[in-house]
């Protein structure tokens, strides 16, 4: 059932604006929990994970709280195969492989390291039924969005331009995410001339507030109180922040992400296609730095990430984060040690406790 501008919190039982970005690899049931018991709303990252998985994870947050939570999936097209691409971008990793002696020869393309929402999806989220289900990419087709609706869930989806917004709106998305380019991680454009518009947090925001009539929420850049302020000023209803709670302790990161986190600044991050074959925000590494501009040469999102696994399997073990992706957004900042119930704590005006 779709919901009025300004219920979004109330429909949700929510105590506090903030929303935990969903984070691929990084936010697992800890950090839902965690986040949902502060009072917030807590999403986890299905996108890379299989059925099973999917259902450990519900069953893992049911077990341990009664509060509204959000699983998040990508709605991508499936990859369509380029095998001069391919090829190519194969060519430019194979110096890497060699320096780290990585047989990389057997590295096959054709399964997608990440799926985009189909059936088998859908199915999980009708047998589960959580709350909210959020899209990043764009939303599924009409009938399995009318299924996901069914099953009792608030569809929120992110848009990186006012173009976006009004298409979801008129899709049947519940919830417009603002995605400004702050923004750690993948850019969730989706429509066709959408990227080279790509705008700042605060621009986005009270633009796309004016241009629909569905609750708006922000996300790219906020990290404390002032950033939420903000945000809530320019109308937004909620904020959906990523980065900032990368350091939390729950969060679960290969050795050196977390270093190479604490040692940047906003300013070292860059927009790069050249780790997934989609645009998206990381601190800048030598990878960056010496494959950005060979952007062009990327296989098809998402099947580069199966050509770069191997640079992300050796900086686990050697905790370098030279050569793999640490998706972080402008945001980010020295954090010291800190939960994720504090985060929200930390999040939440004053006068909402
Ligand atoms: C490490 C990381 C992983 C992310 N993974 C996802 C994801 O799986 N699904 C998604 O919808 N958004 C993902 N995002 C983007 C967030 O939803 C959100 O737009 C972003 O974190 C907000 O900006 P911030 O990082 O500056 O707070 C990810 C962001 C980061 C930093």
């Amino acid at each position: 059932m779709a919901i009025e501008r300004g219920q979004l919190l109330s429909v949700l039982g929510m105590a506090s604006p903030v929303i935990q970005a969903p984070m691929a690899g990084f936010a697992f049931p800890d950090m839902v929990i965690a986040v949902c018991e502060a009072g917030g709303l807590g999403i986890v990252a299905a996108a890379p994970h299989s059925m099973e998985e999917i259902e450990r994870d519900n069953g893992a947050i049911r077990s341990r709280t009664n509060r509204p939570f959000g699983i998040n999936f990508f709605s991508h097209a499936a990859p369509v195969r380029d095998a001069v691409a391919e090829r190519a971008w194969r060519q430019r990793l194979q110096p890497y492989f060699e320096e780290l002696q990585l047989d990389a020869e057997d590295i096959a393309l054709p399964t997608s390291p990440v799926e985009g929402f189909g059936e088998a999806q859908c199915s999980a989220v009708e047998r589960i039924r959580p709350r909210v289900v959020s899209f990043h990419f764009g939303l599924p087709d009409a009938d399995l969005l009318m299924r996901v609706k069914k099953a009792g869930a608030l569809v929120m989806a992110s848009a990186t331009t006012v173009t976006e917004a009004v298409w979801l709106e008129a899709h049947g998305c519940d919830v417009v995410i603002a995605q400004g380019m702050e923004a750690g991680g993948h850019r969730g454009h989706f429509l066709a001339g959408s990227e080279s518009r790509q705008r700042g947090t605060f621009t986005l925001v009270p633009q796309i507030v004016d241009a629909i009539r569905l609750p708006v929420v922000a996300a790219g850049g906020i990290g404390d109180i002032r950033g939420v302020r903000a945000a809530l000023a320019l109308g937004a209803e909620a904020v959906q922040v990523g980065t900032a709670f990368l350091c939390c302790t729950e969060a679960s990161m290969r050795p050196g992400y977390l270093r190479a986190l604490q040692q940047s600044t906003g300013e070292d991050t860059v927009m790069t296609s050249a780790f997934s074959g989609r645009p998206a925000r990381v601190v800048a590494n030598r990878f960056t730095r010496e494959l950005g501009m060979h952007e062009n040469e990327v296989a098809n999102f998402p099947l580069a990430m199966n050509l770069i696994a191997p640079l992300v399997r050796d900086a686990a073990q050697s905790g370098s984060s030279d050569l793999a992706p640490v998706w972080a957004g402008q945001g980010i900042r020295p954090y010291g040690p800190i939960t994720a119930s504090q985060l929200v704590g930390r999040l939440t005006p004053v006068e909402w406790a």
